[in-house]
């Protein structure tokens, strides 16, 4: 077959790297957030207290993914030969849901919809674990934006003028967010929020407790009973993150750790590893057909398994055999290199829930080489919509992603296998995977992505692009991306335009692929490299501008 390469239209990254640097590196998509976790570094903080004070940065400067109102993973890999950790601090289903409590549910922005929020208790924990500067200093900076405000970018303002537009139902929404004047927002504008700074200095002064205990928790619960939600008290009280062993492989000499269940992300992207090391992949060519169908064959299988076995596993048994170098063998010899796979072939008339909007990423490193992968969400953009009131932020709508319809799996709708059920106390499933690659004990790629069940394929796409096809880092997060969720069956090529689609795709739908004809943007993967330069590390620090063009990866 003809080798063929594209390139996305719209320039993602710039040519180099945003930042070369020593001592520390921080990148999110929001500049701001970004530099508060730099003066962090500099104060000497670690790249977990740097990470705290960028992620309640978020909160304020990126409402649509930032939160204290949902959750998220947290990986963390001290540097030195130490172990890496995951801390989970995922949502959980409210003690009162049950398993077919959305059944007859179309509405996604609700108080039914909100899973008891994980974050500020997970950043706590890793502060408490692994943080050197003291709790209430990291959260200075947030406090200050929040109450003092902070001019919006073009970007934030469309995002904002988009939410306010679509959710006229959800008052307190419209009052936190929408411009005083009752005008949209453009670029220049001050966006002021009182009410998030009181509740920031509440949780700086008295920690994670007031959250889940205090003033603050009085209200989330207070706004539940006001809105028809099932959040009490004691769900709240009742809230712990944990730590967890990270999902671990190797491949091509390199450790690949990802966050376990309730992530899906650790164990796919191993699994997906692990397969496609058998194939000669940078031999063929990044673009070729022969890599693509392998990579696509690849997702396609291991999404399969991500519906049949994946869910809380504290609740449900998953298989061991699924990230074993022996099962990614069976895999790969069930690979017909000259035909695609039917996924229908593969479990019947399973589909998945469609995709949803916003999450976001950050990467930190700092001076003692120690990293953070955190990727954190209130599930869709802006979440349930519902701002708690008198509190300032957002709640997340993640019971969405349970299996909403037990034993029901049709062609449009949802899966409805047992492992992603809801259950009180139980995670519901996530994509989310951030990674950290190392080498002899030392973090070398710091990545992660929004984007749904995308993410999972983004991350494989920037890990290959390194590890595999040996690109520069700014190479690997500009390289156009693809998704192959198994069901629908339909390869997604980011940035191909059909009309004037490459050979390549020609070859491919020639051996029988389904191509999604929206060639829509995949992914926003901040990320760090760590290289040898003459014998001494240097830090590499890359933002992905496909949500945002101003976001800057800083160092020093
Ligand atoms: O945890 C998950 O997998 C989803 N709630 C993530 C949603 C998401 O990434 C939307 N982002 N762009």
């Amino acid at each position: 077959m003809a080798v063929a390469t594209w390139t996305v239209a719209t320039p993602h990254v710039a040519a180099q790297p945003d930042v070369k640097a020593t001592h520390g590196v921080v990148v999110c998509v929001s500049p701001r957030a970004s530099n508060v976790g730099l003066v962090v570094l500099r104060r000497g903080g670690t790249a977990v207290d740097a990470s705290v004070a960028t992620a309640f940065t978020l909160a304020v400067t990126w409402p649509e993914a930032g939160n204290i109102g949902g959750g998220g993973f947290m990986m963390i890999h001290p540097g030195g030969g130490k172990e890496p950790v995951c801390v989970d601090y995922r949502e959980t289903a409210p003690a009162a849901s049950t398993e077919k409590m959305f059944v007859k549910q179309t509405d996604r922005h609700n108080h039914r919809l909100v899973g008891v929020p994980g974050t500020v208790r997970g950043l706590a924990l890793a502060h408490s674990r692994y943080g050197k500067l003291p709790w209430r200093d990291l959260l200075a900076g947030p406090i200050k934006l929040a109450g003092e405000g902070f001019e919006v970018d073009e970007t934030l303002a469309r995002g904002l003028n988009s939410i306010l537009a679509s959710s006229k139902r959800h008052k307190e929404l419209q009052r936190v967010y929408g411009k005083p004047d009752g005008s949209a927002w453009k670029a220049g504008d001050r966006l002021v929020q009182p009410d998030l700074a009181a509740t920031l200095r509440r949780i700086a002064e008295r920690g994670a407790d007031e959250f889940y205990t205090g003033k603050t928790a009085e209200l989330l619960a207070a706004e539940m009973k006001a809105g028809g939600g099932i959040i009490t008290m004691d769900d709240l009280a009742g809230y712990r993150a944990k730590v967890r062993r990270p999902i671990h492989g190797t491949f091509r000499g390199h450790d690949v750790y990802g966050p376990p269940p309730p992530s899906s992300g650790g164990i796919c992207l191993v699994q997906m590893l692990n397969v496609l090391e058998r194939f000669p992949l940078r031999r063929q060519g990044r673009y070729s057909p022969e890599t693509l169908h392998v990579l696509i064959e690849t997702m396609r299988r291991s999404f399969r398994d991500r519906a049949m076995h994946l869910g809380d596993a504290d609740f449900v048994k998953i298989p061991k055999h699924l990230t074993t170098k022996k099962y990614a063998a069976k895999l790969a010899a069930s690979i017909d290199l000259k035909r695609a796979t039917n996924s229908e072939s593969l479990a019947g008339e399973i589909r998945l829930a469609p995709e949803s909007e916003s999450t976001t990423h950050f990467s930190v490193i700092d001076r003692a080489g120690m990293a953070v992968s955190n990727t954190y969400t209130l599930e869709q953009s802006y979440g349930s919509r519902v701002v708690v009131r008198g509190a300032g932020f957002l709640l997340n709508n993640e019971m969405g992603d349970f299996n909403w319809r037990p034993g029901h799996t049709d062609r449009q709708g949802r899966i409805g296998t047992p492992a992603n059920r809801i259950v009180p106390g139980k995670r519901m499933l996530s994509s989310q995977c951030p990674v950290i690659v190392a080498k002899g004990g030392r973090p070398v790629l710091i990545t992660g992505s929004p984007g749904g069940r995308t993410i999972i394929n983004t991350s494989l796409c920037i890990v290959l692009n390194v590890l595999e096809f040996q690109m520069p880092l700014e190479r690997a997060v500009r390289a156009p991306r693809i998704h192959h969720p198994w069901f629908p069956d339909q390869v997604r090529f980011e940035g191909v335009k059909l009309d004037a689609h490459t050979a390549a795709v020609k070859q491919l739908r020639s051996i029988g692929h389904k191509i999604d004809p929206a060639a829509r943007k995949q992914g926003d993967a901040h990320s760090i490299r760590v290289v040898d330069v003459d014998g001494h590390r240097e830090y590499r620090g890359v933002a992905d501008r496909r949500r945002r063009p101003s976001a800057r990866a800083v160092g020093y």
